[in-house]
């Protein structure tokens, strides 16, 4: 009999749940939350309180188009953490009470694990591309930036990350600096396209070992823009793709250069990346330009698993079921997970 992995993602401003069957995308829901956009960022208590309203149609939504009765369900598996408190309260409490009701057991997932595992979704009509083990994957989102050696789908070694921000923060918070809105990732990724990625040089960071920053840079354009604009009033307007095409290239440059000296390092060919940023059109480019000249075999998630979404969920929770692990029912959901 087939595994029927029910998936429950809370953990930020996203409500999504998804059913995989033996490791096959049945279906795939999530509910984003427009109500944050006015203020520039994610609002936690309303995003937890826009998780209480929609998880249970969007999961009701999810078994009907998979074609699944709550009753088919083998287990259940949810976001523990890491993520907004509020937001990941609501996935686990909905995901312990179903598990319950249903007498099935309960597995917990790293967020970030299930970014890296998002890969391994195998759908209908797309070809089956998966990386072998071990292979490096550039976690890169809204609040990580890390290189991770993933050994086996339950075995991660995170060899380097940010001590500071995140390069989705520097995307957002440099995008809000320049007026420009939020999220900041795809609105620079958008006007890059159209300036001159040389025009502008950007200080970069000195960090030993596969470590990253982002903050020196953040604080680089902030003094740029800032100066400029005393010059002359119009220089953003004037500017804006050339800053952004440049500003992005510096931020891909820092992400690649330590990606190169851990493939280096750890001699590992098998290069993936997974997170929000991954999204971004720029940093896709540069990786299958390195991985052809270098001769790395590179795993881009599809558009649709780049942002945070059930699938690598319900995947993650599948790869912990087959293994045993059992979660359990006074599991309480945390803000941070130190390590994997
Ligand atoms: O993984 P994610 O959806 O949420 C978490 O942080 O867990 O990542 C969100 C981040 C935001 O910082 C957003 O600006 C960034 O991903 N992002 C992008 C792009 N699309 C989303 N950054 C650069 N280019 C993009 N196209």
């Amino acid at each position: 009999m087939a595994d029927i992995i029910l998936g429950i993602e809370s953990s930020c401003d996203d409500t999504s749940a998804a059913v995989i069957s033996d490791g096959w995308l049945l279906s795939n829901v999530i509910a984003s939350q427009d109500v944050h956009r006015q203020y520039g960022g994610v609002v936690p208590e309303l995003a937890s309180r826009a998780h209480e309203l929609n998880i249970v149609p969007v999961v009701s939504e999810a078994l009907s188009r998979a074609g699944v009765r709550k009753e088919d369900l083998t287990a259940i598996a949810f976001t523990r953490g890491p993520g907004l408190l509020g937001s990941l309260l609501v996935g686990t409490s909905f995901a312990k009470t179903m598990a319950v009701s249903l007498g099935i057991p309960l597995v917990m997932v790293n967020h970030l694990q299930g970014h890296i595992l998002a890969g391994f979704v195998k759908q209908k009509d797309v070809p089956v591309r998966q990386p072998s083990f071990p292979f490096l994957c550039l976690l890169v989102s809204g609040g990580n930036s890390q290189i991770v050696k993933v050994n086996s789908p339950l075995d991660f070694e995170i060899l380097g990350q940010t001590i500071d921000d995140a390069v989705g923060e520097a995307f957002d918070k440099c995008s809000k600096m320049m007026g420009l809105g939020y999220p900041g990732g795809p609105i620079i990724d958008r006007l890059a396209k159209e300036g001159d990625e040389n025009r502008f040089q950007f200080a970069k960071p000195n960090i030993p070992g596969l470590d990253y920053s982002f903050s020196g840079i953040k604080t680089s354009l902030l003094y740029f823009v800032r100066d400029e604009i005393a010059k002359d009033p119009e220089f953003m307007e004037k500017n804006k793709a050339d800053i952004c095409a440049s500003f992005q290239k510096a931020l891909i440059d820092i992400l690649m250069n330590k990606l190169i000296k851990a493939a280096k390092q750890t001699g590992i060919t098998q290069i993936a990346i997974g997170g929000g940023v991954s999204a971004n059109s720029g940093l896709r480019d540069r990786i299958t330009q390195e991985g052809r000249k270098r001769g790395w075999e590179t795993y881009l998630p599809e558009f649709k698993f780049t942002t945070d979404n059930a699938a690598m969920i319900a995947i993650a929770g599948y790869f912990h079921y087959r293994a045993g692990e059992r979660c359990p029912l006074d599991i309480a959901p945390v803000s941070r997970m130190a390590d994997f």
